[in-house]
């Protein structure tokens, strides 16, 4: 991973490729895309850029195939280089891409969304969504490179950061109290004033990330704890539709459940349910109120792809840094958590 400040790195990799493909969406490059080229690219590369539609519908095989036609259209072979450029719906595709045009052609990631700098963008996992669900067909396959370059989170909306905070304070509970007591600290508005704790906060949350990815690349063990917040988060996505809730913002809302589990099946102390809990408030107090019944989001957890033999898996957390992947049995716990979560976010974080 690269700054942008420190970009010899990221020079000496494109040194060896003869041209760059920039993949990105009108959004972005409208936005970032001269930044990207006069600032951050060196000058003397030979650069194409193909455009894909903003917004999750667009990782599709749509998509996908009409970026292959324009890469062979281009000429594009093994010795060049594709960049995505934008948030974590260009990074998955574009890296889908990248894995299978002529078996993989080299990869640099350059996100652009808090979301896709924290978490998208580190671990390998690339891929587009299925009729039958989301990032159903994908690749493992890791970029050579990810730069980014904190500057262009200035136009990104208070709803984006927001997620992408949820996602560090995550990194937080799972590793480290300052990064948490950071990050439920800062103004989910990107600026001057407070671009060094975010600077830090992406530091510290990638390096988390990719040292608990490094343990587990492709997914088989370990890496399940990433999920903390997202059994509860899932749930919500489903129950309140995708477009009400953000899937960060469905995950923030989850931890409260995560925690309160925690607490009644995890070993989670009261004392520290409760400390705990005040991180998730500045927050929670941006989230739209959850208007479904219980069983709405008790339902989705049945079909949760994480489910053995009939029970239920969540992530608990015993204190900051001891998550554990656990299966929960009791029904009554579970539902006891939902709605402790329920009133936690409608309440602001009064309970
Ligand atoms: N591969 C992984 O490990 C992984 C992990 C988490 C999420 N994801 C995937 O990431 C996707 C979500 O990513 P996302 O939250 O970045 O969403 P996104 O890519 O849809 O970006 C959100 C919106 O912000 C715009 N945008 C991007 N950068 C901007 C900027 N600097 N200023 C203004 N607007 C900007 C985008 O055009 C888009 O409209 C989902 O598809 C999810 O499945 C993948």
């Amino acid at each position: 991973v690269v700054f942008s400040g420190f970009r010899g790195a990221l020079n000496q990799q494109l040194s060896k490729t003869a041209r760059v493909v920039i993949i990105s969406n009108g959004t972005v490059f409208a936005l970032h895309g001269q930044s990207l080229l006069k600032e951050i690219l060196p000058a003397n590369l030979q650069v194409e850029s193909l455009m894909i539609g903003d917004g999750e519908k667009y990782k599709s095989k749509n998509t996908v195939n009409s970026l292959y036609d324009h890469l062979f259209d281009l000429g594009i072979d093994r010795s060049d280089t594709i960049i995505a450029f934008g948030g974590g719906v260009v990074g998955d595709t574009a890296g889908y891409v990248a894995a299978t045009y002529k078996r993989g052609v080299n990869l640099v990631q350059v996100p652009t969304t808090l979301l896709s700098m924290v978490d998208s963008s580190v671990g390998g996992k690339t891929g587009i969504n299925h009729r039958l669900g989301k990032n159903l067909i994908g690749a493992f396959y890791h970029p050579g490179g990810v730069l980014i370059h904190p500057a262009w989170l200035t136009t990104l909306g208070r709803r984006e950061m927001i997620e992408g905070l949820a996602e560090i304070i995550k990194a937080g509970f799972l590793s480290s109290a300052a990064m948490l007591r950071t990050a439920s600290g800062l103004d989910p508005e990107y600026s001057q004033v407070n671009s060094q704790d975010y600077l830090r906060l992406i530091r510290s949350a990638i390096t988390f990330k990719a040292g608990v990815v490094a343990g587990d690349p492709y997914d088989k063990g370990r890496r399940a704890i990433l999920n903390f917040g997202h059994t509860f988060g899932h749930a919500i996505e489903k129950a309140e539709g995708y477009r009400r809730y953000h899937h960060g913002e469905a995950v923030l809302a989850g931890m409260v459940g995560a925690l309160h589990l925690s607490q009644k099946q995890g070993g989670l102390s009261k004392a520290l349910l409760g400390e705990y809990l005040e991180y998730l408030i500045p927050l929670i107090s941006h989230l739209k109120p959850l208007k479904k019944e219980v069983g709405d989001y008790i339902s989705p957890m049945a079909v949760d792809k994480k489910n053995k033999g009939g029970k239920r898996i969540f992530v608990l957390l015993k204190r900051i840094g001891r998550p554990e992947v656990r299966a929960v049995g009791s029904m009554a716990s579970i539902k006891e958590s939902v709605e402790f979560m329920i009133d936690f976010v409608n309440n602001r974080g009064k309970w």
